[in-house]
């Protein structure tokens, strides 16, 4: 008696679940037709999918490095790869020019890099002011923790490419130079809290679009 009462709701429970399969509970490929919430984007519906919205194939060029920093970003985040929505997973292109730079930088989120091609010199810097850093040889790896200040320089005599995964959608990267110079804060309140000069002050604003 006990058994069939057990065989009864087991098939209950499992007629009860392929019921309720469906592939929304699996992934949330973003429709952009509707705006970004702080919760991501709003799902597609499933009926409507195809395998074609799980590949994106934008990294196999370079990106443009015509730029002060002779830097390429090719990206793969929520905002350009809909899949990625909801996952917490994302991933970049990085092309950085002979001389060329990813200027100091910040995200919410653990970065890994590896180095495709060339040689750079990378490293964070801890919420101490230890500095970790090294030259990266093709093939090396790195790991760069979630909010700490991070950089790359191509030391080599080719350009770099480096692949860097994220463990988050929409990391939310924030440039300190891209940072202070592209605001309208006054100058003047800049200054005080950098301790630069006015003059470098009005140089990132003059490169990075700010204004005041
Ligand atoms: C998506 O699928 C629904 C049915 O599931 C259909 O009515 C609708 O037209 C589809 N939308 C697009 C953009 O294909
Ligand atoms: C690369 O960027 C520069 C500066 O923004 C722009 O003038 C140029 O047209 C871009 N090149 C390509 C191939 O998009």
């Amino acid at each position: 008696m006990a058994l069939t009462k057990i065989l009864l709701i087991f098939s209950l429970l499992v007629s009860l679940s392929s019921a309720f399969s469906t592939n929304i509970l699996d992934f949330c490929v973003a429709d952009y037709n509707f705006p970004v919430t702080p919760a991501g984007y709003p799902c597609k519906n499933p009926a409507n999918l195809t395998v074609d919205d799980f590949v994106f194939s934008g990294l196999g060029v370079p990106g443009n490095t015509s730029n002060v920093f002779k830097l390429g970003v090719n990206l793969a985040f929520d905002f350009s790869f809909p899949a990625l929505n909801g996952l917490g997973i994302g991933i970049g292109r990085l092309d950085i020019g002979v001389g060329g730079v990813v200027p100091l930088h910040s995200h919410r989120a653990t970065e890994i890099l590896l180095l495709m091609e060339g040689s750079i010199l990378t490293g964070f810097i801890g919420s101490d002011n230890t500095a970790y850093y090294k030259t990266l040889n093709k093939g090396d790896i790195m790991v760069f923790p979630a909010s700490l200040l991070h950089f790359q320089v191509n030391v080599g005599s080719v350009p770099a490419v480096a692949f860097s995964s994220l463990n988050s959608a929409n990391p939310g990267f924030e440039n300190v130079v891209t940072s202070l110079g592209g605001n309208d804060l006054p100058t003047e309140v800049i200054k005080r809290m950098s301790l630069l000069d006015a003059s470098q002050i009005r140089k990132l604003k003059k490169l990075f679009g700010g204004s005041n």
